[in-house]
């Protein structure tokens, strides 16, 4: 576990300290949406999806900027959804962050989640937003190709830029893309194909299917595939675009990106209070910051280039330009209701997910 601002044993004095302030206080205890301010113990327990890098410098500028402590653990969306679950009841997480919203969608269904919409929310577009108020969302990141262009010059391929491309037998075991059970990425294109196919998941898991002969290995992580590619494991890695130009930065300059010209998938990175968290009233904190400009300008500080969603913002010209990219029509609320039943099928139909 990677943490900042406060240990999980600095969590246990504090949680104590302010247990004793809050049976003090007994009588002011509010319980609002569920959850008992009176038992907050002002540290915010963070399941965290983006980059850790990323996570180490929000969950570190919170503390600076708000004075309640945060911590966090980095998971892949499928593994915090999982870790989420297994904690039902009494949950070791207050807040979630970062990952592909489908996984909070899916969350949500499962009555795993409390719906806050933060009043930071209204500057956040409305396509950004969870209408159940489940999920908001705080950055976009769009799928796409992450080439070695050495590695492809010298078997002769071209840098791929549709889906058909990567069905090339040329590139036998040379993709790398995680397993859609594990990471928001990959089922981020997975449910791209089923937008492509018009909706149909049986097409959708046949072009997987295709796919699997050039796939070398199913990673857990999402950005993993970017770093194969980088040491030249793979030519190509199917991952987000900004995963890969974070590669490049890191050294790698020989790797590209391009996106498929049929349209490609993107993800609504989201935040979201757990159900029954522990210390909700400093979750809600961690989300209303989590929407601010402060928040959402510290990516590119830590090579993460995703989109904000705050409009005020400042971008990045290192962020991909979304109004240049075809982009499929993405419903994260419908993807994350397939979710599930979707994974079971892609263990069953292509692949089993990854042993941990
Ligand atoms: O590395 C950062 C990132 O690509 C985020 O943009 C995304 O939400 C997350 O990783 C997905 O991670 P995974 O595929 O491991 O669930």
């Amino acid at each position: 576990m990677v943490w900042t601002g406060v240990s999980r044993r600095g969590a246990t004095w504090g949680t104590a300290l302010l247990a004793a302030v809050a049976v003090t206080a007994a009588g002011c205890a509010r319980t609002d949406g569920g959850a008992d301010v009176g038992r907050d113990s002002g540290v915010v327990h963070v399941v965290c999806g983006a980059t850790e890098d990323w996570c180490a410098a929000t969950t570190k500028k919170f503390t600076e900027s708000t004075g309640v402590k945060a911590d966090f653990v980095r998971l892949s969306s499928g593994e915090a959804l999982a870790r989420i679950k297994a904690g039902k009841g009494s949950t070791e997480f207050d807040v979630w962050y970062g990952g592909p919203a489908d996984g909070y969608a899916a969350a949500g269904d499962e009555g795993l989640l409390e719906p806050y919409v933060s009043p930071n929310a209204t500057v956040i577009p409305a396509e950004y937003r969870d209408p159940a108020g489940y999920w908001t969302g705080v950055y976009v990141g769009a799928l796409g190709f992450c080439s070695n262009t050495k590695l492809l010059a010298e078997k002769g391929i071209d840098v791929p830029d549709s889906w058909a491309d990567l069905l090339d037998p040329k590139l036998s075991k040379d993709i790398g893309i995680a397993h859609p059970s594990t990471s928001g990425t990959a089922y981020t294109a997975l449910w791209t194909q089923v937008t492509l196919a018009g909706g149909d998941q049986g097409k959708a898991l046949e072009y997987m299917r295709k796919l699997h002969p050039n796939v070398l290995q199913y990673t857990k992580s999402g950005s993993a595939p970017g770093q194969m590619t980088a040491r030249g494991e793979v030519a190509v890695g199917l991952i987000f675009s900004h995963d890969c130009v974070a590669t490049i930065e890191a050294g790698f300059p020989d790797l590209k990106v391009s996106f498929p010209s049929e349209g490609t998938g993107y993800e609504t990175g989201g935040v979201a209070l757990v159900k029954n968290a522990k210390n909700a009233t400093s979750g809600r904190k961690f989300i209303d910051w989590a929407l601010t400009t402060e928040a959402q300008e510290i990516g590119p500080s830590v090579k993460a280039y995703q989109f904000p969603t705050n409009p005020n913002a400042k971008v990045s010209d290192k962020v991909v330009k979304l109004a240049d990219l075809t982009l499929v029509k993405y419903d994260a609320v419908e993807a994350g209701r397939a979710k599930l039943a979707l994974n079971k099928r892609f263990d069953v139909e292509v692949a089993q997910a990854p042993k941990s």
